[in-house]
């Protein structure tokens, strides 16, 4: 068997392990296992890849560089890997798409390089006898388009999911038009290329879309950038298939072609969830205008102490729990859940209410609570725990800001308008644990704070925590 025949053989394996690993990472249970079958289907991937490029017969040099290429990438992901905390993972991911996006941009040029700007070279003659010349051109330029957009997309990402720039939407004047101004110059320069292909076209090209991707992310609101994450997911997705065509490499094009449709699915399971048109969302906010300015005034807020949250529960038989990005931030989990046991020794009926946007990642909120070891049966979901909010007697709401504000359901101007919320103000008495007056990560006032039955309890969510089983 020829190094090609098995490499190939090793690439239809890796593609079956990227399968299982996509359907294992599905469900909580067997999370771990696909975690698994992912780094097996990776090792396969290198060692394949690694193998067929020996055999091609590279210089020693170009091995050389190759091997302290990937050692360093590869000291630099277990570095960042090992050091991430749980909320800096979606600045994380976001960044990792970035890279993808970069790859795609680099592979395209070099592709150009070879081929189109060196009209009489190797490369190009064999395509030209295949036939495929202007096929190739096609995927040069769409690589570099589709890659560039991912670059500068998660970029910004990065930039607000670590809260480096604002998380408000960038409003530019006519911002559809410039987006949609965008595609057509891209498909217009798309025509020239493959007629005509030359490098001023490749530069306006990488130019357009480095704009678009940047003012794409920009102009989509804080409390959209779940979707966002997803969506960059999948056109780092595309953009690795790209890429792989141009290298004629079934596996990235195969995988490529898994990122990309899982991450569209994701982002249209979570505008669904979200109550978000998925075509708005992909297209920088489409038809999102935004509402008017959170300066309204809703009266003043009352403040509790822990001693007066500890009697309030002592004499609750009916409490909801509902967690957001402050608990993670905290790292409250462990506090609440033996707040949770205390309680329902005592006879309380104690449950979760999780938003499926709480906190900054899928499943924040179910991972931080399954490492505390809150029993699952009492973790329930936005939909099924509802409708129950008005027959309770007590909901703490442990740095949830956005995910429990009635604006959502009641102010039409709101730039969370339609987001489905957990309608905490529903219930008898409601604890807002947070530190101060501040807004959520959408950037709005949240009214919940001035309404009769809530009250504030300000301060670290762990300490706070902490104070409550004192005094219980
Ligand atoms: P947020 O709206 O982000 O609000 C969190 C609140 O926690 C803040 O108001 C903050 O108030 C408080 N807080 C921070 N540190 C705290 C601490 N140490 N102790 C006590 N409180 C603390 O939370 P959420 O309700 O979970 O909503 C999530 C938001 O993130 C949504 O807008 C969502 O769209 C967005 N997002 C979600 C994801 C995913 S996939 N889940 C990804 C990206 C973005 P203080 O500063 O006053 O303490």
């Amino acid at each position: 068997m020829t190094v090609h025949t098995a490499s190939q053989a090793a690439y239809i394996v890796a593609a079956l392990l990227f399968i299982l690993a996509l359907a294992g990472l599905s469900r909580h249970e067997t999370a771990r296992a696909g975690n698994s079958f992912g780094i097996a289907g990776m090792a396969v991937a290198l060692v394949a890849t690694i193998a067929l490029t020996l055999d091609q017969g590279i210089t020693g040099a170009a091995f050389g560089l190759l091997v302290a290429a990937m050692l360093v990438g590869a000291l630099i992901g277990l570095w960042r890997a090992r050091v991430v905390q749980m909320t800096g993972m979606p600045e994380l991911i976001a960044l990792l798409h970035s890279f993808v996006g970069l790859a795609a941009v680099l592979v395209g040029w070099n592709g150009f390089l070879l081929v189109e700007h060196e009209p009489g070279g190797a490369e190009a003659r064999h395509l030209d006898s295949l036939g495929t010349l202007g096929i190739h051109h096609a995927e040069v330029f769409i690589g570099v388009f589709i890659g560039a957009v991912t670059f500068t997309g998660s970029i910004v990402a990065n930039l607000k999911l670590s809260a480096k720039i604002k998380s408000a939407p960038l409003t530019l004047p006519g911002k559809n038009l410039l987006n949609l101004g965008a595609l057509v110059v891209f498909v217009a320069l798309t025509v020239w290329f493959v007629i005509d292909p030359r490098l001023w076209l490749l530069i306006a090209v990488t130019i357009v879309a480095l704009a678009l991707g940047w003012h794409l992310v920009a102009s989509i609101g804080g409390g959209d950038m779940p979707v966002v994450v997803s969506m960059l997911n999948s056109y780092s997705g595309w953009a690795a298939a790209a890429s792989g065509f141009l290298l004629e490499n079934d596996l990235l094009i195969i995988t490529g072609a898994l990122v990309g449709s899982s991450g569209a699915y994701l982002s249209y399971i979570m505008c669904k969830a979200m109550n978000r048109s998925f075509i708005s969302v992909i297209a920088g906010g489409f038809g999102i205008e935004a509402g008017p300015s959170g300066d309204k005034d809703y009266g003043e807020h009352r403040e509790v102490t822990a001693d007066g949250v500890a009697e309030l529960l002592s004499n609750a038989s009916r409490v909801i729990i509902t967690p957001g990005y402050g608990m993670a931030v905290a790292q409250a989990q462990y506090g609440v859940a033996e707040l949770t046991r205390k309680l329902r020794e005592k006879g309380v009926e104690v449950r979760f209410g999780i938003h499926p946007v709480a906190g900054r990642l899928p499943g924040h909120m179910n991972v931080l609570l399954a490492e505390a070891k809150v029993p699952y049966d009492i973790v329930l979901e936005m939909d099924e725990i509802n409708d129950d909010f008005a027959e309770t007697d007590v909901v703490l709401v442990i740095g949830a800001n956005d995910t429990v504000n009635p604006a959502a359901t009641e102010d039409p101007g709101s730039p969370i308008a339609g987001m489905p919320v957990l309608t905490v103000w529903e219930a008898a008495n409601v604890v807002v644990f947070k530190r101060s007056m501040a807004s959520g990560y959408a950037g709005v006032q949240n009214p919940l704070f001035f309404r009769d039955n809530s009250a504030m309890l300000f301060g670290d969510a762990k300490d706070r925590v902490g104070d409550i089983l004192t005094a219980l």
